[in-house]
This record gives structure tokens, C-alpha cells and sequence, in this order.
């Protein structure tokens, strides 16, 4: 199976190239733009079995000054890939997020939850998931959260794992806030169950796909350091104790329930953290 992977050098999309192996073809921002649909004919040479689009204009708070921007990219891009995989007759995976939602639930959102999102960045995307759905035949949206990986996010220049060594390495105050909780994900498991979950031809649709479990960040801060045997202290904050220009779901959590039913399941985040810590050297 020939897999296209656009967005080929960032977080994610890096770990599904190494975990594809031989079957991707890897397609960075310079072999094409999914916002100019004209550089997309490269597909129709290459007519891949599936597209992996994880494009993204991920920087949530830039997202609110420059709206345009970002439906550029998660919006008109996911469009764009959803006529051309249609004309290839190619399966469409559109990497999403749980910022569609708005956070007002108290357990977990699944597949069947209607989104509300809160903020640019989670409209952009959701227009993203729309498009794809309804542009394509042939589809999935898989809806991803709070991603760490051996690359780092190239849009946000890093991850939050690395912030926080960062801080404690400088020395700096560690303030995390301790009122927003969402489901810590590994890039590496995305990469592994998306590589499964392709091969048992499950139903098109959404699915969800986060580590196991949930967390406030206060608390995913926290076990890094316990994780690395680091004494660093951090101070919980309440989130409106900063000062950032979009609003953020209180609560994203989600739970891959349609994962389940096809007997996939991802291990708990914490177990996920240990191992990117290794694969990263600090432990
Ligand atoms: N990071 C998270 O916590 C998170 C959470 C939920 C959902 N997601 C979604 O997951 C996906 C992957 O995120 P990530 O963390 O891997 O981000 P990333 O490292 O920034 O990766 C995005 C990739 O897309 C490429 N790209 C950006 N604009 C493009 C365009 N117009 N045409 C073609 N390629 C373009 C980037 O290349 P250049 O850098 O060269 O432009 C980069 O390789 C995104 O769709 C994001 O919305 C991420």
C-alpha cells in the first residue's frame, strides 16, 4: 500500500514516514502547497492507495489575528486534498483535533459528540472536517490532541514536553495551569494504530485517536519531571491567570470508542511519555 504523507518533516508527520517504512511517500511543504491546488497534480502522478494529510496552521493564538491564514491551511488545504483524492480514488486521512470541541462535557468526548469549537483554530479545522467529509468519498478524520513527538511541532516550534525541560533546565519559575485537561498524545502511537487501524478497512468516517487517559496540564507537567527523577517545582495557575488572546476548551478529553470497537486500543499516555523520554535520551 502506497501512503502519501503531506506535512512529511513535522511532529507527526515524521513518525508516520518512519513508521510506514517502504509504503510512504514522503511530501513536505516543498513538494507541495495544499493551499494551491495546482501543486497538488503531483498526486494525481504518484496515485497513492492513501493520503495522510497532517498540513496544519497549528499555532492556535496566532490562529486569532490571522483567521485567514489558518483556513488557508486546515480549511481550503483539507479541501483541496479531499477533490484530489477523489479524482485518484485514493482513501483521505485528514488529521483533526479535540479543539473542535468545547469543553463543557465532563467525560470524555467521543466520535458521536457534537462539536461547538471556541476558537479560530478549532472552526478552521472543523471547516477542515467538513470538507473532507463531504468533498471525498473515501475518508477518514482522525482527530488527534495535545501531540508530542521527536520532531516537535514545527508550527509551535517545539512541544511541551521540551518547553517544560527547557524551563527547568534555565532555571526559570515553572507555572502550568491546573484547570484545563485534554488527553496528552505520542506521535509514535498515532503513527503505529493509524498504520493498524489502515490495514482492518474499518468504516469511513471520524475516529478518535489519543493515548489512553486524560489530564490536566499541571498534572502532565508534573509527571514529567517525576518521569525524568527531576525535584522541580511547578506552580499551579489557574488559566486565567494568563494572558492568551484564544479561548481553550476547559475540558478536550477524548476517548477513541469507534478504536474499541474495532478491538484498537492505545496505551495510557503516562506510559507513552516514558517512552518518548527514552527514545528521546533523558532517561
Ligand atoms: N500539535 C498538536 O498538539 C496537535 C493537536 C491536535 C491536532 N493537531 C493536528 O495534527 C497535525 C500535525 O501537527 P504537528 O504537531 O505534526 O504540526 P507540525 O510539526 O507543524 O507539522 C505540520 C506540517 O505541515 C506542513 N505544512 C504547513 N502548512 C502547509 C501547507 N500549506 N502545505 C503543505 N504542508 C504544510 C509543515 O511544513 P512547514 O513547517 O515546512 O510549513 C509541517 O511539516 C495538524 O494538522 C494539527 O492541526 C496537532
Amino acid at each position: 500500500m502506497e501512503v502519501a504523507i503531506i506535512g512529511a518533516n513535522g511532529q507527526l508527520g515524521s513518525d508516520l514516514v518512519e513508521v510506514f517504512g517502504k509504503e510512504a511517500i514522503p511530501l513536505t511543504h516543498k513538494d507541495l502547497d495544499v493551499t494551491d491546488f495546482e501543486s497538488l497534480g503531483i498526486l494525481k502522478e504518484l496515485k497513492p492507495e492513501v493520503i495522510i494529510n497532517t498540513a496544519g496552521y497549528v499555532k492556535v493564538d496566532d490562529a486569532e489575528l490571522y483567521p485567514v491564514e489558518a483556513f488557508q491551511v486546515n480549511a481550503i488545504g483539507a479541501l483541496n486534498v479531499a477533490k484530489i483524492a477523489n479524482e485518484i480514488n485514493a482513501i483521505n486521512v485528514y488529521i483533526g483535533t479535540d479543539y473542535v470541541f468545547d469543553g463543557t462535557k465532563d467525560e470524555p468526548y467521543t466520535e458521536e459528540d457534537v462539536p461547538n469549537p471556541l476558537n479560530v483554530y478549532g472552526l478552521s479545522k472543523y471547516a477542515g472536517e467538513i470538507f473532507t467529509k463531504n468533498y471525498c468519498k473515501k475518508y477518514y478524520v482522525v482527530r488527534v490532541a495535545s501531540l508530542f513527538g521527536k520532531a516537535g511541532a514545527r508550527g509551535k516550534g517545539g512541544n511541551f514536553v521540551e518547553l517544560m525541560i527547557q524551563r527547568a533546565k534555565s532555571g526559570e519559575e515553572i507555572k502550568v495551569v491546573n484547570d484545563i485537561f485534554m488527553s496528552p498524545t505520542y506521535t509514535k502511537d498515532v503513527a503505529r494504530t493509524l498504520k493498524e487501524f489502515l490495514k482492518l478497512k474499518p468504516e469511513f468516517g471520524i475516529y478518535h485517536m489519543v493515548n489512553e487517559g486524560y489530564c490536566s496540564w499541571y498534572e502532565f507537567a508534573k509527571m514529567i519531571f517525576n518521569l525524568l527523577e527531576w525535584g522541580v517545582e511547578i506552580k499551579p495557575i489557574k488559566s486565567n491567570e494568563l494572558e492568551r488572546i484564544a479561548k481553550r476548551p476547559r475540558f478536550s478529553a477524548l476517548r477513541n470508542k469507534k478504536l474499541e470497537n474495532l478491538g484498537l486500543r492505545m496505551r495510557p499516555w503516562k506510559e507513552a511519555l516514558e517512552d518518548y523520554l527514552k527514545e528521546k535520551g533523558y532517561i
